[in-house]
């Protein structure tokens, strides 16, 4: 008896992944091994992926595009919830991962598998947002992760796959361990483990050096109906093209790199490079509108909300309770953040010069020092003796 009988296992095309194919079927007895590979706008093709898979010995190849949802479902609450982790990371590979558990999921129950599979080692984050992701939504699935427990070296994760047909990668293969999809690129590895080195400029797709890019500004104003992005310059967009038109935008200016060192859940401290250039822009450009249109207490009070929100996405916790009531709470409070926000781009930043809204809170006869001032300056004498008054007791009491 096996470990399971039909396996659905998360495919990407790479060595690992193929190689837990037969892992999967001689090693732990599974007798039928269903790859899913998901479309997330990684810019792989994807047809030469899904016949590898049935080279590699998978009874059933399927690949899925789900573009769209990752846009509308996970990416664009994640920008209302302001996300960054540690304050710089906007999340691309965390957030793919509860939709891969997703889709996995749905295909095991509509083939009828009993246990799930993916290629994650034991010392990332991602096997436990896959693991916990398919544990919230199906918990009588089996999870299988056979490079968590296989312990051998790329030499012999390839060795063990050429047996088996499983061609070795033709061109010497990237030093870096790189996940891509439409959010963004993570970089990791090679002479980035040491957090001393400068990241080589090669490392770099979405995104140009600075001495590259223009020497021009560019104007963009970027419109939002209740947090969502969802205009360019005026002209409406769907959500995935907003992404990709905003990282050609936004990654020709050299706006979006990151380069930190960052405390996986794991315990482990890792040098991770991203590249992320809509993700970034959006974000900053959301919070500067939730400013104008969010009352002072609402906008303070989110911001903790949102390090907890950020955290638990990081952490795998997607599909949690927690998760849960954060969402509704979030989603209350941008009801009213509609406008536009206008930027700067250039030479690497994008700089908010701009904003308005139908919606603003911002009041000009009260903020102004001009003549039309409306502000009853007589009332703040009362309101500061009131609001100091306990202090000026301590005071008191304390010479
Ligand atoms: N550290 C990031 C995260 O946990 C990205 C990890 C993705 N993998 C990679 N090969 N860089 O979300």
């Amino acid at each position: 008896m096996g470990r399971a009988k039909k396996v659905v296992l998360a495919y990407s095309g790479g060595v690992d992944t193929s190689v837990c194919i037969p892992y999967l079927k001689k090693e732990w007895g599974v007798e039928e091994v269903i790859t899913l590979a998901a479309d997330l706008g990684q810019g792989d093709e994807l047809e030469p992926v899904r016949e590898k898979a049935l080279k590699s010995g998978a009874s059933e190849s399927l690949v899925a595009d789900v573009k769209d949802i990752f846009v509308r479902e996970y990416a664009f609450p994640a920008i209302q919830a302001n996300a960054l982790y540690e304050n710089r990371y906007p999340l691309g590979t965390a957030l793919a991962r509860p939709l891969i558990a997703k889709i996995l999921v749905e295909a095991a129950a509509k083939y009828g598998a009993d246990a799930i599979a993916h290629g994650c080692t034991g010392k990332g984050n991602d096997q436990v947002r896959f693991d916990v992701s398919c544990t919230a939504l199906n918990p009588n699935l089996k999870i299988l992760a056979p490079a968590r427990e296989w312990g051998m070296s790329r030499e012999q994760t390839i060795a063990y796959g050429e047996q088996f047909g499983i061609p070795t990668p033709v061109k010497k293969s990237s030093p870096f361990s790189i996940d891509k999809n439409l959010l963004g690129r993570s970089i990791e590895a090679g002479t980035l483990e040491d957090p001393a080195n400068e990241p080589p400029e090669e490392i770099y797709e979405m995104t140009k050096a600075i001495a590259d890019t223009p020497n021009e500004p560019e104007y963009l104003e970027i419109g939002f109906q209740k947090g969502l992005p969802t205009t360019i310059n005026g002209t409406t967009k769907n959500p995935v093209e907003l992404i990709e038109q905003l990282n050609q935008i936004v990654g020709n200016h050299g706006i979006g790199r990151i380069d930190m060192i960052e405390n996986r859940l794991v315990g482990i401290k890792s040098r991770e490079i991203y590249e992320s250039p809509a993700m970034v822009v959006l974000i900053n450009a959301h919070r500067d509108l939730e400013s104008l249109t969010l009352t002072a207490d609402v906008s303070q009070y989110k911001r903790g909300i949102e390090e907890t929100y950020t955290k638990l996405v990081y952490n795998g916790l997607w599909y949690s309770p927690l998760k849960a009531a954060l969402d509704a709470f979030i989603q209350q409070t941008q009801e009213r953040v509609s406008g536009v926000v206008r930027l700067k781009l250039f030479k690497g930043n994008a700089t908010i010069v701009g904003r308005w809204s139908d919606n603003s809170l911002y009041t000009p006869d009260l903020a102004t020092y001009g003549a039309d001032d409306q502000f009853d300056h007589k009332a703040a004498e009362g309101f500061i003796y009131v609001w100091g008054l306990p202090t000026r007791i301590w005071a008191q009491q304390n010479k």
